[in-house]
């Protein structure tokens, strides 16, 4: 039997894209994952944001030295796939190694990562996940070059229903699992664990 939240039996479920943004509102550690004729690659990424809710539009920063950002402006296309706890040291491995090195098998096949065709533009999506987001890369040459910045437009979103619902994450005890993660270094990551609903202040 499969532990509570094990990532076996994930719930793929499309996510209406003006509420794509909360996928990462809360800035999960992402992995980027990218394709351009017959090669694919994936990578780690602490630092992606929303930036509009209509069109959905995200930016995500790629290091000039990694591999996956030259398949990224190759093909004009990149997936945001959103790690869990259960998959923290593959989360940490991809963005410890680069794809570049790879002989004759990418990180996928190293690493015996599992992964699915997206909806949209039959991007390369990381099983295990609990969020997926295919994006088109909106060519901003200035914000490349100068800030690593790559502006995206979301074209299709997913997540795993046991854990994101009705449009907003549900981070209980009992899908700890899944939680997303949200990386503090060297490796170590804290997970969103405790949450709290605000309510507005009566005006005085
Ligand atoms: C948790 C974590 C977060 C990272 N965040 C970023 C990031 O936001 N941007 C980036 O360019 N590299 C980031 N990296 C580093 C890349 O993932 C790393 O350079 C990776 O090996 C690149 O792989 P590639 O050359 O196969 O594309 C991060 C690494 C880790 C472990």
């Amino acid at each position: 039997m499969s532990a509570p939240g094990s990532p076996v039996s994930a719930v793929r479920t499309p996510v209406d894209l003006p509420r794509a943004n909360r996928l990462i509102n809360h800035g999960p550690t992402v992995l980027v994952s990218a394709m351009h004729a017959g090669r694919r690659n994936v990578m780690a990424a602490a630092w992606s944001m929303p930036v509009e809710f209509e069109p959905p539009r995200i930016a995500v920063v790629i290091d000039k030295s990694t591999y996956t950002r030259e398949l990224v402006l190759a093909s004009g296309m990149l997936a945001l796939n959103l790690p869990c706890a259960a998959i923290v040291d593959l989360a940490y491995t991809v963005g410890s190694v680069s794809g570049r090195d790879d002989d004759d098998a990418d990180k996928f096949e190293r690493y015996g990562i599992g992964r699915f065709d997206g909806p949209a533009l039959g991007l390369p999506l990381v099983e295990g996940c609990v969020g997926w987001l295919e994006c088109r890369v909106i060519r901003e040459p200035h914000a490349e070059a100068a800030y690593d910045t790559f502006f995206c437009e979301v074209v299709s979103a997913q997540a795993d229903a046991r854990v994101f619902a009705n449009g907003r994450w549900s981070l209980r005890d009992d899908n700890a699992a899944l939680h997303t993660l949200h990386h503090l270094g060297a490796g170590l990551f804290a997970l969103p664990a405790r949450t709290l609903q605000a309510t507005r202040l009566p005006a005085r």
